[in-house]
C-alpha cells in the first residue's frame, strides 16, 4: 500500500511547460487560483524528491462566481455554415505522432417533437491533406454516425445530431505543420483549409514545448476568458480532464440553471439540452481545429436518456485513439506526445481489479517503454487526493482499486478536474 498520494494537480485550468531535458518544469503560468494563492508561486518539486505529503491549498470563497453562460444569440455559438458544409472541426492525436483524427459535423441538429434522425450515410467523410497549403495531395475517408437523446416522457423534447464525421489521417511525419480541408467533395461541401502541427517523435529528448490542461469547462463568459488566455499561451496540445459543455444544466426547452437539482427538482429524469454541445463546439472550432484536444470523461457527461443509455454525446462527438491504443472502450486509452506516455482513465466506469479497464492499464503500463516516453502522465476526472466538502473521497473506490499499479509503474504526475466553482 502506498504511504502518501500520487503528485497530483487538479485545478481548473493550467499551462505546463516541458523542458526537453529531464526535468518537468511546471511553468503555471495561467489559472487565477494559482495566481491568489501564494503558497503555489513557490516551485514545485519533481517526482525525483517524492513521494509527497499531500498539500491542500484552502478554498478562496471569493472564486465562488456567478457564471453566466454564453447565449443561444451569442454569434460564437451560432451555425454560420450552409448546408451541410462542415461545422465544429476539430483535431484529435492517435497513439502515436504518426496519426491523427479529424471530426466535424455537417447538416442542423433537430430539436422537438417525433423527429426524423438525417441518414449519417448521406454525406461522406473525406479529409485532403498535405504538407503544403496549394498542395492538398493525399486523401482519407471515415464514418459518420448520427445519435439521438431521447426523451420518452410528455413534455420533454427530444433532440437528433448533425452528421458528425471522424476520419484518421495516418503515416504523418514528426513535428510537421499539415494543411486539410474536410467534408463531402462530392455535394460539393469542403471546408476551408486548416492547419495542425503533429506531435515531436517519441524519445527522451523531444516534447511539445506546451501542453494547455483544461477541466470543468463549461460554455460560460468565464470559459471564454479561460479559453482566450490558454491561446495565447499557444498550447501544442490541449487536455480536457473531463465536464464539456455543462449541457446537463439544462431542460430540453432550453431553460438552464447553475443548480439542475435546486430548479428542476420535479423534472421525470435529469434531462439535458444537447444544443449547447453544438454551441461548444462551434466556440471552440478555432483553437481545436488547429491544435489537437484530447478528452477524458466527467460527470457531466453521464447524461442519461431513453433506455439506460448514458455518456452518448461525449462518445459519439469526439474521436479517441482507443483500438490504437488496444482498449476496447472509448471512455480509456493511451497515447505518446514526444516523450510523454499518457494515460486517460475513466472515472466512471468500472475500474475494478477484474474489470476491462484495470487490464487494459495494466497491459499499457507494462508495454510502456520508459527509455522512448521517460514521463508517464495519467488524467482522470474525479481526484482521489481532496478535502473539498463537495465531492469528499467520491474516487475513493478508483484509488483503492488502482493506486498501487499507478505506484508500480512509476506514475510521474497525475491531473484532474472536478473540484471546481461555478
Ligand atoms: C421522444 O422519443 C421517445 C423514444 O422514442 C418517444 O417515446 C417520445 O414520444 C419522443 N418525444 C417526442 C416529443 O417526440
Ligand atoms: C466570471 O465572469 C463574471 C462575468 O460573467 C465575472 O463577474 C467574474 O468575475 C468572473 N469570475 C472569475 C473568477 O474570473
Ligand atoms: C421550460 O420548462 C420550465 C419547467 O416547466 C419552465 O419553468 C420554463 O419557463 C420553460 N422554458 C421555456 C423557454 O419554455
Ligand atoms: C433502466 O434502469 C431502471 C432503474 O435502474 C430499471 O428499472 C430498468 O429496467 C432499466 N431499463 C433498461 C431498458 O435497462
Amino acid at each position: 500500500m502506498a504511504s502518501s498520494s500520487l503528485p497530483s494537480i487538479s485545478l481548473p485550468v493550467n499551462v505546463f511547460e516541458l523542458n526537453n531535458i529531464l526535468s518537468l518544469v511546471l511553468t503555471l503560468t495561467i489559472t487565477s487560483i494559482l495566481l491568489a494563492n501564494g503558497a503555489m508561486a513557490m516551485a514545485i518539486p519533481t517526482t525525483l524528491d517524492g513521494p509527497f505529503k499531500p498539500v491542500t491549498i484552502p478554498l478562496d470563497e471569493s472564486f465562488r462566481g456567478n457564471a453566466i453562460d454564453l447565449p443561444d444569440t451569442d454569434p460564437r455559438v451560432q451555425r454560420t455554415v450552409e448546408g451541410f458544409e462542415p461545422e465544429q472541426i476539430s483535431v484529435s492525436l492517435s497513439s502515436a505522432h504518426d496519426s491523427v483524427w479529424i471530426s466535424w459535423i455537417t447538416g442542423e441538429f433537430q430539436i422537438g417533437n417525433n423527429l426524423k434522425p438525417l441518414d449519417p450515410k448521406s454525406v461522406v467523410s473525406v479529409v485532403r491533406y498535405g504538407t503544403r497549403r496549394s498542395q492538398l495531395n493525399r486523401k482519407a475517408t471515415g464514418r459518420s454516425l448520427v445519435y439521438s437523446q431521447l426523451y420518452p416522457f410528455l413534455g420533454l423534447q427530444n433532440y437528433t445530431s448533425g452528421i458528425i464525421h471522424h476520419v484518421r489521417l495516418t503515416g504523418l511525419k514528426p513535428d510537421t505543420l499539415y494543411h486539410y480541408q474536410c467534408g463531402d467533395p462530392s455535394i460539393p461541401a469542403m471546408s476551408g483549409t486548416y492547419c495542425f502541427r503533429t506531435m515531436p517523435d517519441s524519445s527522451s529528448t523531444s516534447y511539445p514545448s506546451r501542453i494547455a490542461i483544461v477541466g470543468d469547462v463549461g460554455l460560460t463568459y468565464n470559459t471564454t476568458s479561460t479559453v482566450s488566455h490558454m491561446i495565447s499561451n499557444r498550447p501544442d496540445l490541449i487536455l480536457l480532464v473531463g465536464d464539456v459543455t455543462y449541457a446537463n444544466l439544462y431542460l430540453t426547452n432550453g431553460t438552464g440553471s447553475d443548480c439542475y437539482a435546486c430548479s428542476f427538482a420535479n423534472s421525470p429524469i435529469h434531462e439535458t439540452y444537447q444544443p449547447r454541445w453544438d454551441y461548444w463546439g462551434r466556440y471552440m472550432q478555432p483553437v481545436l481545429s488547429k491544435v489537437p484536444i484530447m478528452v477524458v470523461e466527467g460527470n457531466h457527461e453521464y447524461e442519461e436518456q431513453a433506455e439506460n443509455r448514458t455518456f452518448v454525446a461525449y462518445t459519439s462527438r469526439f474521436a479517441f485513439p482507443s483500438k490504437e491504443s488496444g482498449s476496447l472502450s472509448k471512455f480509456y486509452y493511451s497515447f505518446n506526445a514526444g516523450g510523454i506516455h499518457f494515460l486517460m482513465l475513466a472515472a466512471y466506469v468500472s475500474f475494478d481489479k477484474s474489470g476491462d479497464q484495470y487490464k487494459w492499464l495494466e497491459e499499457d503500463l507494462a508495454n510502456v517503454e520508459r527509455e522512448v516516453t521517460p514521463w508517464l502522465v495519467a488524467t482522470w476526472h474525479a481526484p482521489w487526493y481532496s478535502t473539498y466538502k463537495a465531492h469528499y473521497r467520491e474516487a475513493e473506490c478508483m484509488r483503492v482499486a488502482m493506486e498501487d499499479l499507478l505506484y508500480k509503474y512509476g506514475v510521474d504526475v497525475v491531473f484532474n478536474g472536478h473540484v471546481s466553482e461555478s
